[in-house]
């Protein structure tokens, strides 16, 4: 392995150990109403950087994957078919302390509850189609970011 490798690698690894990354999706709902700017300025504006991004669209199969911990949540079929019904945007956001800094950017799950000025208070219309994911664990980040990217794809 050359020593851009492995010094790319001791990097990310850092970052991950460090608790500085968490990772999210604009969902379908919120690119189908055109608040992908709006929303990026907010992460922008909140002081994430972002180190990874695409436009992309979940198969049924692949947001079956992603959400497979919900499985057996009432909920899931309707979830994962929403979740594949158009473009997503994925991306990997850095900052300090950014699962829990995120999560209180986008707000609670259920928009009825997210607090005004937060991301899902603005733009979300029920706890299904709640505009945005961010991740829930540091752990979870690693796992969720690695599912929608590959290591030369994350450049921070
Ligand atoms: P998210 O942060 O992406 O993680 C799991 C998702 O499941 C959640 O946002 C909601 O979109 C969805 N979800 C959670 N609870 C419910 C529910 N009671 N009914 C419908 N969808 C839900």
């Amino acid at each position: 392995m050359s020593d851009v490798v492995v010094e790319f690698f001791i990097r990310f690894a850092k970052k991950i150990i460090m608790n500085n990354i968490t990772f999210t999706m604009i969902k379908p709902d919120a690119v189908e109403n055109g608040h992908i700017g709006a929303i990026l300025e907010k992460i922008n504006s909140a002081g994430f950087k972002i180190i990874a991004m695409k436009y992309t669209k979940l198969s049924l199969e692949k947001a079956q994957k992603f959400y497979e911990i919900h499985k057996d949540r009432p909920f899931f079929n309707e979830l994962v078919t929403f979740m594949s019904r158009g473009p997503i945007v994925a991306a990997i956001l850095e900052k300090d302390n950014a699962v829990e800094d995120f999560r209180e950017l986008i707000g609670s799950t259920n928009p009825a509850d997210a607090k005004k000025g937060t991301i899902r208070n603005l733009y979300a219309t029920s706890m299904g189609e709640n505009a945005v994911h961010g991740s829930d664990s540091n752990e979870n980040a690693k796992i969720e970011g690695t599912f929608h990217f590959s290591d030369s794809e994350i450049l921070s």
